[in-house]
């Protein structure tokens, strides 16, 4: 293998481009050359190719978004899509291939993997930390971080008002971003869509809480399929327990920013193994971490398997939050 292409997909996460620099010294340690295609299959199909040398990827570790750009495409969905696509890697000698991106990104990779002979390897790149196949993915650990502080600055306002508050986190199938800043923030209620709550069950126990004493409270909503839905559930809370509140929806602040050293060092550790496993051979693999460990994930589990949340934390938050 003489050439690689790179390409980072779907939506951005913190610590993509310290990935994207790993990649390139990786490669470049081991004479192989590296070009990044810009703006995800869009630019594949497109050919929108840059060179990546040394000074391409240099001052960028600490940056958010992505210095290739990052696009969802629904032509690459459809197989003519694909075909353009493969062309491109082929008239420009690219013989092994980079994703970095979440569970639609791989979708594509498992099909490119199987339609065309280049070597496909993807990289675990979303905030949302849905990607069977590693503990965590990049982008994440910056996200709760962004969303907890956020959490924080709402609970100062939250107790002097004595208020409830539902402040909204990004996740569109999963509740990992509103578990873990839900806890670190001391949340008092979380709705996640592993764990369907009706609003009766949310009102009984939010009386509770007012009757055993607490005066403010912190629900954690994740977006799930509806971003926006938390106006919603205050509007029926309010209806049957007269409860007034306030909605805070964080959006996409959440994928923004510089990353944490977390990401940092993923992102550095799975952009040199991508690189190690193209020049091993390996193809249709994402390469995460799991307890600590590089491990190899066929593209196809990875978002047809269903990661599960960290067992016990769930109960620890009900615990916690009496
Ligand atoms: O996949 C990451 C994510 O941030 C989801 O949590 C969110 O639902 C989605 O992207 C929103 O993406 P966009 O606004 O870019 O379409």
């Amino acid at each position: 293998m003489k050439k690689i292409g790179i390409l980072t997909s779907g939506g951005d996460a913190p610590g993509m481009n310290a990935c994207l620099r790993a990649a390139v010294r990786a490669a470049r340690a081991n004479d192989l050359e590296i070009v990044g295609i810009r703006s995800g299959y869009a630019g594949m199909i497109g050919g929108d190719v840059m060179p990546l040398d040394r000074r391409a990827i240099a001052n960028i570790i600490h940056q958010g978004g992505t210095i290739l750009g990052t696009a969802r495409s629904e032509e690459f969905r459809i197989k003519e899509g694909r075909a353009k696509a493969i062309k491109m890697l082929q008239d420009t000698g690219i013989e092994g291939l980079i994703l970095i991106g979440g569970d639609g990104t791989f979708r594509g990779g498992t099909l490119l993997s199987q339609e065309c002979g280049v070597s496909v390897v993807g990289i675990p790149g979303t905030i949302d930390n849905d990607c069977y196949g590693t503990d965590y993915t990049i982008g994440f650990d910056t996200a709760i971080n962004t969303a907890l502080e956020a959490i924080d600055r709402i609970r100062d306002t939250a107790t002097a008002h004595d208020r409830l508050f539902f402040v909204e986190v990004m996740g569109r199938h999963t509740g990992f971003i509103a578990l873990e800043s839900g806890i670190a923030g001391g949340a008092e209620e979380l709705l996640i869509p592993e764990v369907p709550t009706s609003v009766d069950e949310l009102c009984q126990r939010l009386e509770q809480y007012f009757k055993g004493g607490k005066r403010s409270a912190i629900v954690v909503v994740a977006e799930a399929e509806q971003a926006g839905d938390s106006f919603r559930i205050a509007r029926e809370v309010k209806a049957q327990k007269g409860f007034d509140s306030r909605v805070c929806i964080l959006g996409h602040i959440q994928r923004g920013g510089a990353p944490t050293a977390r990401d940092r060092v993923l992102a550095s550790r799975l952009g040199a193994a991508a690189v190690k496993a193209l020049i091993d051979g390996k193809s249709g693999y994402m390469v995460g971490e799991l307890n600590r460990e590089i491990a190899y994930t066929p593209l196809k589990d990875t978002w047809e398997k269903k990661k599960p949340l960290q067992a016990g934390l769930t109960d620890l938050l009900k615990i916690l939050s009496d």
